[in-house]
């Protein structure tokens, strides 16, 4: 059997830089409640009126990482795009990530598992890479949160938290079984599906509904923040030791840890239970808040970048979020 490797990374993030003093203006919050709630100092909002999508940030962040892997966009044989802000109801951003890279008629898929989306994405790829039926994939996370957030004193739990941004990888085939994606671990639990969702427009409750209601806000990100805080932390610590009780490894066995950046509360609490230095844990949420599907993939592509992910380390990739899901990624790099 194949196994897969990370060979070229890439990310990107809009110029537009939202800072907690910004947001104070536009909504009752302030900086020290956003940085001791969330450790976000900033994002990254796309500015209004430019035309940066989802898709053309996943385009951005793809030709990096096509570069960086030293191969020729022709020799991409999949796209997997991962997001839940995606430009069309449908088709979906993969399709036109092929449009728009100018890439061979060849598959495209799109992942609807928001936070813990790009793991997921990963994951897929991982197993199309092993069985032999692809060599090189494109999976991109990409997030235009900005465009639908609800900027008003009402949706200040949720708005101050999400930002925007695309990061991109090209898993590719390879015969090293030491150097390889290990493992990878999927969970959901739906019944917990409405703790953390935008519900509509949906075909159950169509636009007219909408706008016949002024009460009706269903188009905007509902979160119960404590609900989602408490299962975040049980589920983020057991899906990593899932994976690493896979493969025979411990904690202490980990180089670095790439959590999604949900919350540097959350990160941290992790952090703590595994008993990791601050050396060993990767976070960029202060700089650009939570970027959902993006924000391992363009976390790990800072890490790369900066030299903290090195040749045979144990990284370990953990997501949990809307679904619910939850997910983690074992990389021998
Ligand atoms: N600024 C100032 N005050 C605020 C703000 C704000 N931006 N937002 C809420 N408040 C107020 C509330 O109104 C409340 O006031 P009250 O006590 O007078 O009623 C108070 O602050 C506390 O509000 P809580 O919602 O209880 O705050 P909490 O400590 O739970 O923090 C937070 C909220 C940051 C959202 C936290 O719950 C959290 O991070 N949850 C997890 C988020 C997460 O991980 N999401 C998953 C990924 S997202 C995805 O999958 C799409």
């Amino acid at each position: 059997m194949y196994t897969s490797r990370i060979s070229g990374l890439g990310h990107f993030v809009p110029e537009n830089i939202v800072t907690n003093e910004d947001l104070s203006k536009l909504m009752d919050t302030n900086d020290e409640w956003i940085q001791e709630r969330t450790g976000i100092k900033e994002r990254r909002w796309i500015e209004k009126g430019s035309d940066e999508t989802s898709a053309s940030m996943g385009a951005k962040a793809a030709k990096i990482a096509i570069a960086k892997a030293g191969i020729d966009k022709d020799d991409i044989d999949f796209i997997i795009f991962a997001t839940l802000s995606p430009d069309m109801y449908f088709p979906g951003c993969g399709v036109q990530i092929q449009d728009m890279l100018d890439l061979p008629t060849i598959g495209a898929l799109d992942v609807r598992n928001q936070c813990s989306g790009f793991v997921y994405a990963l994951s897929v790829a991982d197993q199309f890479i092993k069985t032999g039926m692809y060599k090189n994939i494109l999976v991109i996370g990409s997030e235009f949160h900005s465009g639908g957030l609800d900027i008003s004193d009402r949706g200040r739990g949720v708005s101050v938290i999400f930002g925007d941004g695309a990061g991109a990888l090209i898993l590719t085939r390879s015969d090293d079984e030491k150097r390889r994606i290990l493992s990878t671990h999927l969970h959901s639990e739906g019944k917990h599906a409405k703790e953390l969702t935008v519900e509509g427009p949906s075909i159950a409750h169509w636009v007219p509904e909408i706008l016949n209601n002024p009460d009706d806000i269903s188009y905007y990100p509902y979160m119960n923040g404590t609900f989602v805080f408490k299962n975040a932390v049980v589920r983020f610590s057991e899906v990593i030791m899932e994976g690493l009780l896979t493969n025979g490894l411990t904690p202490a066995d980990i180089n670095m840890f790439i959590p999604h950046q949900a919350n540097l509360r959350i990160s941290q609490f992790v952090q703590k239970k595994f008993k990791l230095r601050d050396d060993q844990v990767y976070n960029n949420i202060q700089k650009y808040g939570n970027t959902t599907a993006a924000s391992i993939v363009i976390a790990l592509s800072e890490a790369w970048e900066e030299g903290k992910v090195n040749k045979g380390d144990l990284v370990v990739l953990a997501a949990f979020g809307s679904g619910f899901t939850w997910a983690s990624a074992i990389i021998r790099w």
